[in-house]
């Protein structure tokens, strides 16, 4: 098997591993936790769930239905975004904002942006969201640890949060049950 492959399967074997533990926590049985078309994990009905993994490390964040409406992780290195990709992932507004330095988290800043679009999108899914999105449908913004979002008619709004460490940054995106955020 390619090198890639294998670690590609060590990382999704990690996450199945963390989600059973967090299922066990909240008291929600596990079942085969198979994958949905989307290439989400079919999470039992009555649970909401999301995954992050990278080579070396794995975060899940799982709540019962009742709850939360939906739930989106994201991990990455806490490392500058290249300077490359500015254009593909942020709005012409997010660049602007970064450019006159109304920045909240320094030079890591365009990478929590990315991260926090990224978590956005899994809370999307995992709250049942059909529309197809890209990184230019959704703005972001802090307020220390705070992510505000403000996506375009008709996506939902929603509340979210970071953590900023020295090896990564971790955000989370979660909802109401029935969305009344
Ligand atoms: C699906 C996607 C979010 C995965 O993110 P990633 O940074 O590549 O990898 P992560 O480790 O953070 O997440 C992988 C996990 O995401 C989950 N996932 C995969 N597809 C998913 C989907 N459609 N919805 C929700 N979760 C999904 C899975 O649990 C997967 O791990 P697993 O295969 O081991 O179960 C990413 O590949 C993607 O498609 N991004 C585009 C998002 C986008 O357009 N964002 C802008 C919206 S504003």
């Amino acid at each position: 098997m390619p090198r890639s492959d294998l670690l590609r399967k060590r990382q999704f074997i990690a996450g199945r591993l963390c989600a059973r533990a967090a299922l066990r926590e909240i008291g929600a049985e596990a079942g085969p936790l198979l994958v949905r078309p989307d290439g989400s994990p079919d999470w039992p009905a009555d649970v909401r769930g999301s995954i992050s993994h990278k080579p070396r490390l794995c975060i899940v964040a799982v709540g019962s239905a009742a709850a939360v409406g939906g739930l989106g992780i994201d991990l990455e290195p806490a490392q500058e975004l290249p300077q490359a990709v500015w254009r593909s992932v942020l709005t012409d507004g997010e660049q602007a904002r970064i450019s006159i330095g109304r920045i909240h988290h320094g030079r890591l800043e365009p990478r929590l942006i990315f991260s926090a679009k990224e978590s956005y999108y899994k809370w999307y899914r995992s709250a049942g969201g059909l529309h197809d999105i890209g990184f230019h449908d959704v703005e972001v913004d802090f307020r220390g640890s705070e992510i505000r979002y403000h996506p375009r008619e008709p996506l939902p709004t929603t509340f979210g949060r970071c953590v900023v460490g020295g090896k990564w940054l971790i955000t989370i995106t979660w909802s109401n049950p029935l969305n009344e955020s």
